[in-house]
């Protein structure tokens, strides 16, 4: 066989030939992997870094490697580079390209495998990839914050069963949100500290014998805690087969896309005719190619309808582990198209979100008409009697034959006579139409959590330092 330094890096000498077409194209992943290359050039600098502290290889080897390594990245950045599918993966085709260009290639792969060498690059690419999310994540919480900033005393129906619960600030509404985004932000510090550990020096599955450090390679890739002791995987056949770093960022990625859904769908309920809560600027917003009178919230709809996918990415990875035996197995390839597509996807819902917020116009009229329902305050009208020293059960019952009443009588239940309500119960009094006024009952909320006027400001408040506490 010729030995050219393709031959060298991809071929054993075990095999007198090379794959047949079909199984080079079968078994490629340079086509979805080459996302890869920064992070395996990284984690490639570090190990030839490692080999000449060690003595393995010569300063002169690992200076050829790393101004080569540099001008290959180089060239991929600048769209020179010519990946060959038939040198299967990033990996390959790195070092296929090094050893062309330097014979000092030929030394790189010493004491490591691609079986490491994946694991190391895709946590490497992960660990930035969280980053981006939890960047993108915070501006999306920032614009959010603004929308109910700027409509902090907009009052709405709250639903619970899709039916008109109790009022609620709008913002309140919308600071529901900001809770789900920051759970899924810590979700993102804590798993992070589980990606952050090396598994370079695992070799194929059992190590190796030769003087590596695998703790000065961690160094350098600054797979470290926050004191900067080293994180290196303790077991080289977990370190090698783990994927649980993938299928938590899967979820992760997962359960925001989630919490951008059930906004979408509050987003295209309240711009529907029906609720008329909020109008969409024209830019964020979508014409019928039939009906000229229509405007349509394609951006939210299509949220809503990608969460499937990223769904459905967790879920294949989820089955892709379940019979496998240990240790690497070649079904891991699928690993990584199942990431980028969740990461990518998840990534251009958060942007294109945060500066589709800044386009909402909320519509204080509508919302005042639909909040001013007084039925909305029911609840508050059987506190009024409990406040009267009577039991709860007794009250809501009280309340009950007043709604059934004012059915009945077709009015609203504030349209009920005084002496309706003395009928029902000799325990209301004249001021029990006060219990209608909508502020005040807004003001009357002051327990923590409950978005009452007092506790609606305090919690705007505090999401200033809360996001500032943000670090990733
Ligand atoms: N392209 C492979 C992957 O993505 C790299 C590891 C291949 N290892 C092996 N022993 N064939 O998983």
């Amino acid at each position: 066989m010729n030995l050219n330094t393709e031959n060298i890096v991809s071929r054993s000498g075990r095999f007198s030939e090379g794959p047949s077409r079909d199984v080079a194209d079968f078994s490629e992943s340079i086509s979805f992997d080459y996302l890869l290359a920064e992070s395996d050039i990284k984690g490639s600098k570090a190990h030839a870094q490692m080999l000449c502290q060690v003595g393995i290889i010569t300063t002169e080897e690992n200076e050829a490697i790393q101004t080569n390594l540099n001008a290959i990245k180089e060239d991929i950045e600048q769209g020179k580079f010519e990946w060959k599918s038939d040198l299967e993966d990033v990996h390959m085709n790195i070092e296929a390209e090094l050893t062309r260009r330097t014979p000092a290639g030929s030394k790189l792969h010493t004491g490591r495998s691609r079986n490491d060498q994946v694991a190391l690059s895709t946590r490497i690419w992960q660990r930035s990839a969280m980053k981006q999310i939890g960047e993108s994540l915070k501006n999306l919480q920032l614009s959010l914050l603004s929308l109910a900033h700027k409509n902090e005393s907009v009052i709405i129906p709250g639903y619970t069963h899709l039916q008109r619960a109790q009022p609620v600030y709008f913002s309140h509404h919308l600071m529901a949100y900001m809770e789900m985004f920051d759970r899924d932000y810590s979700r993102l510090t804590d798993a992070y500290k589980r990606v952050n550990v090396s598994p370079l020096g695992a070799g194929a599955i059992a190590g190796s014998t030769l003087p590596i450090n695998r703790e000065l390679t961690a160094k350098l890739l600054e797979f470290v805690d926050e004191e900067g002791v080293p994180q290196v995987a303790h077991n080289s056949m977990d370190a090698i087969s783990d994927r649980d770093f993938m299928l938590e960022f899967a979820f992760i990625c997962s359960l925001i896309a989630v919490h951008i859904s059930r906004l979408a769908e509050d987003f295209i309920l309240w711009s529907s005719s029906e609720f008329s809560f909020i109008t969409v600027s024209d830019a964020y917003t979508t014409g019928s190619s039939l009906m000229p009178q229509k405007k349509n919230m394609d951006i939210a709809e299509l949220s809503r309808g990608k969460t499937g996918r990223v769904v459905g990415n967790l879920v294949s990875l989820l089955v892709l582990l379940k019979g496998l035996p240990m240790t690497y197995n070649r079904d891991l390839q699928e690993d990584k198209e199942r990431i980028f597509d969740s990461w990518k996807t998840v990534l251009l819902t958060l942007d294109i979100w945060a500066n589709m917020l800044k386009c909402v116009n909320v519509r204080a009229d509508s919302c005042r008409k639909a909040a001013s329902d007084p039925a909305l305050l029911a609840t508050d009208l059987v506190d009024y009697l409990v406040l009267k020293g009577m039991p709860f059960r007794l009250a809501h019952h009280a309340v009950g034959e007043l709604v059934a009443l004012a059915e009945k009588k077709n009015v609203l239940l504030c349209e009920l006579g005084i002496d309706d309500f003395q009928k029902v119960n000799a325990l209301f009094e004249k001021d029990v139409l006060e219990v209608f006024q909508l502020e005040k009952a807004m003001d009357k909320k002051h327990c923590i959590g409950s978005g009452g006027t007092k506790e609606k400001q305090k919690e705007l408040k505090q999401w200033e330092s809360r996001l500032a506490k943000y670090s990733l």
